[in-house]
């Protein structure tokens, strides 16, 4: 089981090992790298899939001060895990809270990316009223743990075709929402302060491949489409049935959708 080493903190990665191009996935919240089982099945053979837990999720270091995680932060775990593999560039897909960390890498490393994926994700800050959410999360989460909020987020997120038809999805999801408190409030804390990404956009000039659930409530196709306007010779892929956790949700789509970018990209 890999680890890296960043600033002192130990962040834990997957690595399937397999024989084609690398292919870095980032999770988002308050996900961890199980998130990618799907796509680990799919793809991992072919394609050498690193799978990080970013700080404060799965099996990597929990620091509790909130003020310590930011998506730069994040960006540099990857960074590390990708050193420790051995990978000076490879393709970089994230999804949701794993996109702004993309978009991150690319301000702070763009040579390291070959091409990018970026799935249910959005390039604009938070506005005032998310911040707010965030904090009244943040408090909640203090107050009472991760529980409740497992609980309810496959109704906030996931479609009803998902919830209706696929029981043990839902349950998956939510083993995978199972990180330490403290990562979940630290996480929040780096959501809220993010940049906004929507200049950079027009930058990229590596393959992008942006992908959302048709039903993604928080990171609807008209955000997804947006993002294709800006992003030069991207290729947009809307997933069916599938709300914000499209990887999971429409599997078998997503993980088809990616092998397609993969083979004319890596
Ligand atoms: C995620 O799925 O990573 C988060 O829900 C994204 C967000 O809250 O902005």
């Amino acid at each position: 089981m890999p680890f890296a080493e960043d600033r002192g903190r130990r962040i834990h990665y997957r690595d399937t090992g397999g024989a084609g191009p690398p292919v870095v996935l980032i999770h988002g919240f308050p996900l961890n790298s199980t998130l990618w089982r799907p796509q680990e099945e799919a793809l991992g053979d072919r394609y050498r899939l690193i799978l990080p837990d970013l700080m404060g999720f799965g099996k990597s270091n929990v620091p509790d001060d909130p003020s310590e995680y930011s998506v730069d932060g994040f960006a540099r775990n990857v960074l590390t895990v990708m050193d420790d593999a051995g990978l000076n560039r490879a393709v970089v897909g994230g999804l949701s809270m794993g996109g702004y960390v993309v978009f991150a890498l690319w301000r702070l490393a763009r040579e390291r990316l070959a091409a990018m994926i970026l799935a249910d994700t959005r390039a604009e800050p938070d506005d005032e009223a998310a911040k707010a959410r965030r904090t009244a999360q943040q408090e909640r989460l203090r107050a009472e743990g991760t529980s409740k909020l497992i609980d309810e987020t496959p109704a906030a997120l996931m479609s009803d075709v998902t919830r209706e038809r696929k029981p043990d999805v839902v349950a998956g999801a939510q083993a995978t929402m199972d990180n330490p408190v403290a990562g979940w409030i630290g996480a929040l804390e780096a959501m809220k302060r993010r940049p906004d990404s929507t200049a950079d956009l027009s930058s990229i000039d590596v393959p992008a491949l942006i992908l959302t659930g048709e039903l993604d409530p928080l990171t609807p196709p008209s955000v997804a489409r947006s993002m294709h306007e800006q992003i030069g010779g991207s290729r947009l892929v809307v997933v069916p049935d599938a709300g914000h956790f499209s990887n999971i949700e429409s599997a078998p789509h997503f993980s088809g959708a990616v092998a397609e970018f993969l083979a004319e990209a890596a």
